[in-house]
């Protein structure tokens, strides 16, 4: 073994095996295309969920829910309907000062802080340690307009929480409309760390329709954002937010949701969002790609799932792995009021060139 491969065995954990078994075992429930209705592989109301890997076993964070601020549920094996909701797990018992800690916690992600010389390991073998900590990224409603949501951040030794949130929000465009939906991302290129997330321009609009649009003045813009962050506590800023996208004409009122991937085959980072509001049949997953990543982002020109493809109904909110070859999202089962009550849905993607397909739900 090469010195240097030696060391990062010692500090990082085992971190290259041939034989690594961190890529689930696939059962296809079907294909793209196949207009199958596909099974969840979490059937309780678990909407917007994020995926994280620690040792071996697959973690996933959703909004609140189940009398809890955020919701968690695991898996060891991925797919294959094996997912339990982890009900007695309290991971954020208080959003921080600037929330109103009510059970009104969106879509939060989570990222693992490890030191660079192991995240190149990382990266090849997708397996973490358990010796960094972790920051979650979550939207909570502002104390002083609890019909604006903006992030936060919360940090934990564990993946179990429970996690200790910061005082001062992440970010809080209020005059914008709030921000929410964060997602962390490590670029495999550089190791510098972001968080994109989404301005909740809607929550401005003044219509009847679904997401509050369009009004008088039609809609205001949802931009992408992406700010840089130390890779020390995945919370400091580096300099400004710069947009990566915005809402067109084909999106209803806004684009969210965001998660991004660099694909290193064909030299691309791809960002899923969705469009439409998350209430109708109408919200869907799609995509968009760059050459760079601080600039604005290529959208493509069909989606990557929607409700008419006949597998899910809405789907939405989906986060992808580190190399974007698995998501999990939710997709919607019924309705309980005015909300619509979403079970999580595993997929494999697949990367052609600038083309992104969605190549199974699981
Ligand atoms: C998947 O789709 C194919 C083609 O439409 C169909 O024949 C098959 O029964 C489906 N499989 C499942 C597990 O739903
Ligand atoms: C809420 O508004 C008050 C009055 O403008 C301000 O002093 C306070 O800092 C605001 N709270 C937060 C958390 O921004
Ligand atoms: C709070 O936000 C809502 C929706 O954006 C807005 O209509 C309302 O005027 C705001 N209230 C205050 C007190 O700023
Ligand atoms: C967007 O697409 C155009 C046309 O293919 C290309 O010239 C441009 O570089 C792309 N932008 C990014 C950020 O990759």
């Amino acid at each position: 073994m090469h010195p240097w491969i030696s060391l990062t065995v010692l500090i990082c954990g085992i971190v290259h095996t041939e034989l690594s078994t961190a890529h689930p075992v696939i059962t296809y429930s079907n294909v793209t295309g196949s207009r199958t209705r596909v099974k969840a592989v979490l059937s309780e109301n678990f909407p917007d969920p994020s995926v994280i890997q620690v040792d071996g076993v697959w973690f996933a964070f959703a909004t609140s829910g189940n009398g809890r601020n955020i919701q968690i549920a695991a898996s060891s094996d991925f797919v294959n309907h094996k997912w339990k909701l982890l009900k007695d797990l309290d991971v954020l018992p208080d959003p921080g000062p600037w929330a109103v800690n009510d059970g009104n916690i969106w879509a939060p992600d989570l990222v693992e802080l490890v030191s660079l010389l192991c995240r190149r390991s990382i990266f090849k073998t997708h397996r973490h340690q358990d010796d960094g900590s972790f920051v979650m990224y979550y939207a909570g409603p502002h104390v002083n307009n609890t019909s604006r949501h903006c992030i936060g951040t919360a940090s934990s030794k564990s993946i179990l929480g429970p996690f200790a949130a910061s005082r001062e929000p992440f970010a809080c465009p209020l005059y914008e409309g709030g921000a929410i939906d964060p997602a962390g991302f490590i670029d495999p290129r550089t190791g510098n760390m972001y968080v994109v997330y989404k301005v909740d321009g809607n929550s401005l609009n003044t219509g009847g329709g679904p997401c509050n649009g369009p009004g008088l003045d039609g809609y205001y813009p949802t931009p992408i954002r992406l700010q840089q962050v130390s890779k020390h506590d995945g919370i400091t800023h580096i300099g400004e937010a710069i947009q990566l996208l915005d809402r067109g004409p084909n999106d209803g009122p806004l684009v969210e949701a965001p998660s991004i991937f660099y694909s290193e085959k064909y030299g691309l980072y791809f960002m899923t969002f969705s469009s439409n509001c998350y209430s109708t049949d109408l919200y869907d997953i799609g995509f968009a790609w760059s050459t760079e990543l601080e600039t604005e982002f290529n959208k493509s020109t069909h989606p990557l799932m929607t409700t008419s493809m006949g597998m899910v109904t809405g789907p939405g909110g989906a986060d992808m792995t580190l190399d974007g070859r698995f998501a999990l999202f939710h997709g919607t089962v019924g309705h309980d009021g005015s909300q619509p009550i979403r079970y999580m849905y595993a997929a494999e993607a697949d990367v052609t060139g600038f083309d992104m397909v969605v190549a199974a739900i699981l």
